[in-house]
């Protein structure tokens, strides 16, 4: 069978498919601990449920503009006031099927096969899968200083006469770092002045800890005309705990945007009309449950580092947001896949190799789950791994012996 030079190198999404592994495990009534997963468990907000209801009732669920219904466009332009301090026009806006498909549609609409894209590493897994959808070649750049924290100069190293955008994706998925206002001011200093697109993912900026407040990156831009070469994407996913609805926003120039959503219409439409109801109900609505998740996060983000600290040669930096502990495992295997595997295999944690994100040694714990979850996932993982625990661990009656040390 003949398959496209794209189709062939493009990998599938490994967190997508540990999602599917775990739930078919679960579906067996294996003892799962999902501690992979990239979603908040709590309810999405009842706004949204209600006015996606409301539509669904009226039974009238028709095509909308391919860029998205004006009542979300209103609420994405009132998201940027409040965030961003920018006023947009609705021409500056295209709601997605998720933030996914807003970075897909805004690499689409700018690169040519060729160009390069740069990222600091460790990076969200599809960055270098949809530059390559795009014929276009991924330059993912790790700190030189080996921290989560890139500097200007990681960046500037990197750029050559084909770079055409940079992502930032601040705080990060898989680190939790969150980069510095300096950094973020650098960044888009820099990018204005060598005439780069910069993409600022900032799905996760409003789930942030120990105090710390929401970065706007617009307030460094000199040029706030059209010309201007930002993207910022955000989204319901993350912090409404909306996952499944699949909406998320692009918000750029007029130019670019139309531009997208001529790509965006011919690929699908535009998103569904009932799940952007969903966003508007969520935008607009009640917004206490944002506050309340966070908070739930930063908890768990506090016993997962101290579990993990009390954890023989395991090394954690303690993530600033999201819900995402990257903590380094090369003492025990250098081979994140394989640790991944092992821990899956006989202890039924599921955790992500860290070098599907470009740093090996390490495994993305996720957070979003249950304290219980947490803890016994780390102490099972611990009897798995720490020569020095007892020989034996049940989970519910199930005896297992350790036998691979
Ligand atoms: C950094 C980052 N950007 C974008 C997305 C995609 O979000 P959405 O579910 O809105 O497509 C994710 C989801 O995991 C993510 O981690």
């Amino acid at each position: 069978m003949s398959i496209s030079l794209i189709g062939r190198s493009v990998g599938e999404s490994v967190t997508l498919k540990l999602n599917e592994v775990a739930a078919i495990l679960r579906a067996k009534g294996e003892p799962l601990i999902h501690l992979g997963g990239g979603e908040p468990k709590s309810k999405a907000p009842i706004d949204a449920i209600t006015r996606a209801a409301a539509l669904l009732n009226s039974g009238e669920i028709r095509y909308t503009p391919a860029d998205g219904i004006p009542a979300l466009k209103q609420a994405i332009i009132r998201y940027t006031e409040e965030y961003y301090h920018r006023k947009v026009e609705p021409e500056n806006v295209i709601a997605s099927g998720g933030a996914k498909q807003a970075i897909m549609v805004a690499l689409q609409a700018i690169l040519d096969p060729q160009d390069e894209v740069i990222f600091p590493a460790p990076y969200w897994v599809s960055y270098p899968e949809m530059t390559k959808l795009c014929g276009a070649v991924p330059v993912p750049v790790l700190p030189e200083d080996g921290s989560f924290y890139p500097r200007l100069q990681d960046i500037e190293q990197n750029v050559t006469s084909y770079t055409k955008a940079v992502i930032i994706n601040s705080p990060n998925n898989p680190t939790g770092a969150m980069y510095s206002e300096k950094f973020i001011a650098e960044i888009v200093e820099f990018c204005e002045k060598k005439d780069l697109y910069l993409i600022m993912d900032d799905i996760y900026h409003r789930l942030i800890f120990d105090g710390r407040k929401v970065i706007n990156p617009w307030q460094f831009v000199k040029d706030k005309s059209e010309n201007s070469k930002m993207i910022i994407v955000n989204g319901v996913s993350k912090q409404y705990a909306m996952t499944g609805f699949r909406i998320g926003w692009a918000v750029a120039s007029k130019k670019l945007i139309r531009v997208m959503t001529n790509i965006q219409g011919h690929q699908t439409s535009g998103a569904s009309a009932v799940m952007q109801h969903a966003a508007v109900g969520a935008l607009n609505g009640v917004q206490s449950g944002v506050e309340s998740l966070r908070l739930t996060l930063e908890n768990n983000r506090n016993i997962m580092v101290e579990q993990l600290r009390a954890f023989n040669g395991v090394r954690v930096a303690p993530p600033d947001g999201t819900f995402y502990t990257f903590a380094d495992f090369s003492v025990y295997e250098k081979d994140s896949t394989k640790l991944a595997n092992l821990l899956l295999e006989k202890v039924r944690v599921v955790t992500v190799p860290g070098v599907e994100f470009g740093l090996d040694g390490y495994l993305r714990l996720s957070t979003c789950g249950s304290v219980k979850d947490i803890l016994e996932g780390i102490e099972r993982i611990k009897w798995a791994l720490d020569p020095e625990s007892p020989n034996e661990l049940f989970i519910g009656d199930r005896k297992l012996v350790r036998d691979w040390l």
